[in-house]
């Protein structure tokens, strides 16, 4: 949560410079910006309420060579303008972008009250500059007085501080992710790649408890408690500025959904001796765990279901932010797999350390190459999915999905015969992704936005794409939508539907099918209006959305149509698909 994007070196135009790359890094929080400049020897800074990306480039800003920004998710202190970052020093000479939660920070400001420190805002970060300038008094050395201020704080952060006397910029990081980008003329820090993808492609990742500090000219990465000094590799990244861009769409979630006509192609496309080797530590593993949160969580709920029926082995998912409890089950020998998009998901970094705490090992199934969670399992598949910028995750999902199933079936032998399947699925959601079909949905779409309630049900592994579904509607279209397993219905939820209550019955042509259909006829017999997302079409539908049959991989096909409904739905209804209201794209927070 939250954007930090800071810039040193010999260009110029470092304001201007921060506010581009902040508007790539706005999924990350939007609910207020800030930048703050090198200019005549101190810190100018310019912050508003709002999503940076209705800012044109900053003319406040001219001739600055050292910069240092933020999009905010609010924690601690409400959206207004002066809690927006960045946050200053008393004598404007320090600057501090800052991601994370300062638990003790209450204690740390009263502390600086009672040593003149005044403070205008009712966040946490702003005693970082305070702590920081009050440091200096003794040592005159940014980084020294930074590194001496982060051995004060509890919690989890990442900040970016820049100060104009020396002319450095410094980030440390406990929790939340950093990343150095290596340019031809200087330096960029930010807290995602996105924002400096397109003047460099070298980074160096900051890893948990270590500083950097930076003039444009020279870099110095340390350890942040005791100072040693640390070596870091370059490594060049894949992923091209094309497709973090929106191209030819009005919206990122759109194009991210067309995507899926590739990724899952490019999901299936991995090191198969990997996978067997994977697949027989599963097999070997003695109990194993699957945990992620929001949409990842219900991937890893259709692996239970892809774990039983393909490869007859029970496998345990939780929602990562309720593993805690599990630990009494943890071994040497057991196995956490852990799935997310960002990688950076803080309940399951959670997970995580419970599960290394007891020895256990840790695959993670991510999206993000370089991310904490791809750095810190034992083992790590990415699923290539290409960046997701829309806060809504679609592609992702069913990268993880065909990356499980692949799995699945390794371990049981048949890794040819999932390739076979997930790449013919794959060409299958190539063919559907057609103009006329996305019209189709959205005139479904048209028809139906008014409606305040919307119930999906499935079967199987249709009943977490049902939760799925729930989700994509939630948090795009703000319409109440509720999934249930079918068989659920008549146990209390039948009693919310009304004359022409929008249901949507996720079907395949499977051994579940004809219970599905008789819960869809259920709901129909009490006034639903069933929209069927289904291989054949069948008499209880009023609205038949065809899927191809793809056997086993039906769940990622049939979440498709769906993820395009819930992005219709939010446009037809005036929202902005792409950032939802109260959400950010990667929860960097407990
Ligand atoms: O980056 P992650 O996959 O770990 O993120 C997990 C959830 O926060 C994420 O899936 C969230 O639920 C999405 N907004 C859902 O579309």
């Amino acid at each position: 949560m939250c954007g930090i994007f800071g810039y040193v070196g010999q260009r110029n135009d470092a304001g201007s410079l921060v506010i581009d790359g902040l508007k790539n890094l706005e999924y990350r929080g939007y609910d207020s910006w800030g930048v703050a400049c090198k200019t005549n020897g101190k810190v100018t800074i310019e912050k508003e309420i709002g999503k940076i990306s209705t800012v044109e480039r900053a003319d406040f800003a001219q001739q600055c060579s050292l910069a240092a920004g933020h999009t905010r998710w609010a924690t601690h202190g409400g959206v207004t303008k002066l809690n927006a970052h960045p946050h200053a020093n008393s004598n404007q000479t320090i600057a501090v972008v800052h991601n994370g939660i300062i638990e003790n920070y209450q204690e740390i400001r009263e502390g600086l009250k009672q040593k003149g420190h005044s403070f205008v805002s009712e966040t946490d970060s702003e005693i970082i500059p305070h702590l920081i300038e009050e440091y200096m008094k003794e040592t005159d050395d940014f980084a020294s007085a930074a590194r001496r201020a982060c051995k004060d704080f509890d919690g989890r952060f990442g900040f970016l501080a820049l100060n104009t006397e020396s002319n450095t910029l410094v980030a440390a990081r406990r929790g939340s992710p950093l990343i150095v980008g290596v340019g031809k003329d200087g330096y960029f820090i930010a807290s995602d790649i996105p924002a400096f993808m397109e003047h460099t492609k070298l980074v160096q990742y900051l890893d948990d408890g270590e500083m950097v500090v930076t003039d444009g000219t020279n870099i110095i990465f340390s350890d942040l408690e005791t100072g040693e000094e640390i070596q870091k590799r370059e490594i060049e990244i894949t992923w091209s500025v094309e497709q973090a861009q929106k191209g030819e769409f009005d919206h990122f979630m759109l194009k991210e959904i067309m995507d899926q006509k590739e990724s899952v192609a490019r999901a299936v496309n991995q090191n198969e001796d990997q996978i067997i080797t994977l697949a027989e530590a599963i097999n070997n593993a003695q109990g194993t765990f699957l945990v992620g949160c929001g949409t990842a969580a219900k991937a890893c709920m259709a692996a239970e279901y892809f774990f039983s029926v393909i490869a007859e082995k029970h496998v345990n998912f939780a929602p990562a932010s309720e593993f805690k409890l599990y630990h009494h089950f943890l071994k040497p020998e057991s196995l956490l797999i852990v799935v997310s998009q960002s990688g950076e998901t803080a309940d399951v970094l959670e997970a995580m350390k419970i599960a290394k705490s007891k020895g256990s090992k840790v695959l993670a199934i991510c999206n993000v190459e370089g991310s904490t969670i791809d750095r810190e399992a034992d083992y790590s598949l990415l699923i290539n999915a290409g960046p997701e910028r829309a806060v809504a995750s679609t592609k992702a999902l069913t990268g993880q999905m065909a990356v499980l199933m692949l799995i699945a079936y390794a371990m049981n032998d048949k890794l040819r015969e999932g390739q076979k399947l997930l790449l013919e699925t794959s060409s299958k959601i190539n063919d559907m992704l057609n103009p006329r079909y996305v019209n189709f949905i959205e005139e479904l779409a048209e028809k139906i936005q008014d409606k305040s309630d919307l119930f999906i049900i499935g079967k199987s592994w249709n009943y977490p794409m049902a939760l799925e579904s729930a989700i994509k509607i939630q948090e795009v279209s703000y319409v109440h939508a509720e999934g249930f397993a079918g068989g659920e219905l008549k146990h209390g939820p039948i009693a919310l539907i009304e004359e022409g209550t929008p249901c949507i019955a996720l079907v395949g042509n499977d051994e579940v099918k004809a219970d599905i259909i008789s819960n869809a006829i259920e709901l129909k017999a009490r006034g639903g209006f069933i929209v069927g997302v289904a291989p054949e079409n069948n008499e209880v539908f009023d609205v038949w959305i065809k899927v191809p049959d793809a056997g086993t991989a039906q769940a990622i096909v049939n979440i498709i149509p769906v993820q395009a409904l819930a992005y219709f739905l939010a446009v037809k209804r005036g929202k902005d698909p792409d950032m939802p209201r109260n959400l950010a794209k990667s929860v960097t927070v407990k």
